[in-house]
Formats: C-alpha cells, sequence, structure tokens
C-alpha cells in the first residue's frame, strides 16, 4: 500500500477516547519487547513514528493510528514483562478483553510473535482470547533477519503448533529490518478491511 498519509491520533487510556468515526481497526498485540512499534512503523514507512516506551510493560495506553484516512493500526500494550504488578496486570486483562470483545469496528488482530523463540504462556493465552472472540488473525513472525532462512520453516512449525494455529488463520513471516513481509502484510490488512 501507498502510504499518503500517516497520524498518530490517541493514547487511549478510556475506551470513551477511542475514535468515533468507525475506520476499521487492525490491531498488534504481542509480547513486550517484540517489535510491534517497529513492525507499525515498518508498515508505514515513518521511522520512530510509533512510539517505544522506555518503560517497557508500563504503558497501559491503546496507541491509534490512522493511515491514508482508511484505517486505524492501534498498538497494544506488550504483555508479559515481567516487573508489571498484580494489578495492572489485571487492568491489562480488563481493558483488552473489553476490548476484543466489543469493539465493532476491529476487523484483524496481528498477533506479534518473535521467530527466535517458541510462543509464551501468554501468547498461547492471546491467541485463545482471539478465537473464543471469533477475530480473525494474524500471525506475524518477526525478527526473521535474526536466523538463518534456512530455519525458518522449523522455527513456524514449532509457533503454529505450540499456539494450536488453526486452518483459516493467517501467517505472514516478517522483519521490521529487512521490510521481509512487508507487502504481503499489507495484503493481508487490505483484505481483512474489505470484509
Ligand atoms: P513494547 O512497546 O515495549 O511492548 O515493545 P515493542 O513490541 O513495541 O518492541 P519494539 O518495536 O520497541 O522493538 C524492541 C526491540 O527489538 C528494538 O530494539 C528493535 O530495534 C528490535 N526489533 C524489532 N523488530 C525487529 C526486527 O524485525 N529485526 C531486528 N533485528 N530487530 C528488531
Ligand atoms: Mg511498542
Amino acid at each position: 500500500m501507498k502510504i499518503m498519509q500517516v497520524e498518530f491520533v490517541i493514547s487511549a487510556v478510556e475506551p470513551h477516547q477511542y475514535p468515533v468515526d468507525a475506520l476499521p481497526e487492525i490491531a498488534l498485540a504481542g509480547r513486550s519487547n517484540v517489535g510491534k512499534s517497529s513492525l507499525i512503523n515498518k508498515l508505514i514507512q515513518r521511522k520512530g513514528l510509533a512510539r517505544t516506551s522506555s518503560q517497557p510493560g508500563k504503558t497501559q495506553q491503546l496507541n491509534y493510528y490512522r493511515v491514508n484516512e482508511r484505517l486505524y493500526l492501534v498498538d497494544f500494550p506488550g504483555y508479559g514483562y515481567a516487573k508489571v504488578s498484580k494489578v495492572q496486570r489485571a487492568q491489562f486483562g480488563e481493558m483488552i478483553e473489553r476490548f476484543l470483545s466489543d469493539r465493532d469496528p476491529l476487523k484483524m488482530v496481528l498477533q506479534i510473535i518473535d521467530i527466535r523463540h517458541p510462543p509464551s504462556k501468554d501468547d498461547c493465552l492471546m491467541y485463545d482470547w482471539l478465537k473464543h472472540f471469533d477475530i480473525p488473525v494474524c500471525v506475524v513472525t518477526t525478527k526473521a533477519d535474526k536466523i538463518p532462512r534456512s530455519k525458518w520453516d522449523k522455527h513456524v512449525k514449532v509457533i503454529k503448533e505450540t499456539i494450536g494455529f488453526k486452518a483459516g488463520d493467517q501467517h505472514v513471516l516478517f522483519s521490521s529490518e529487512t521490510g521481509l513481509g512487508r507487502d504481503e502484510l499489507w495484503a493481508v490488512i487490505n483484505g481483512a478491511i474489505a470484509q
């Protein structure tokens, strides 16, 4: 997709702050530090627009980016950060659950997983949640540049098996470093917002 215009809109803490213009939304979920913000920056070709937090795990907002007046990319807070308190963890759970269960404009969640490692328990729970709410998922295995190409297939297989990847979901191999998968992921996103 040719990026004509992209704009950071809001860090929403409360649902009343979510945009009301009903543009389709594509959310990104993944562990803290997995590369969500880097992936957004690569998709929209704006180095550094998506904010990277200096305090991982502390941000509880949904960051909204509007692209070409056509869709929003919604950056979720990273999960699984060890130093988060029980209260923060519960708040995160409530916010995301509410969002996933009744956010009409949400068309798809990109679940971002580091290709180097098997998915964590939190990754598996997130995937189960997405299935529970019947939300279309694209699993994006990122940081592909960090392992040799010859190992990609094997790692992807383990990741899919571990989360219980369902037929009908999509998968894209990605690297924010090299741009691998960028066009393919835009095609998936365009398909999802056309539904
Ligand atoms: P939180 O906002 O804390 O949840 O993190 P995040 O998921 O947004 O991760 P972020 O994009 O900030 O990336 C974390 C680190 O991984 C940074 O140092 C990035 O430069 C690096 N990184 C992200 N994606 C890639 C990639 O595809 N390849 C390589 N080599 N490094 C990456
Ligand atoms: Mg981030």
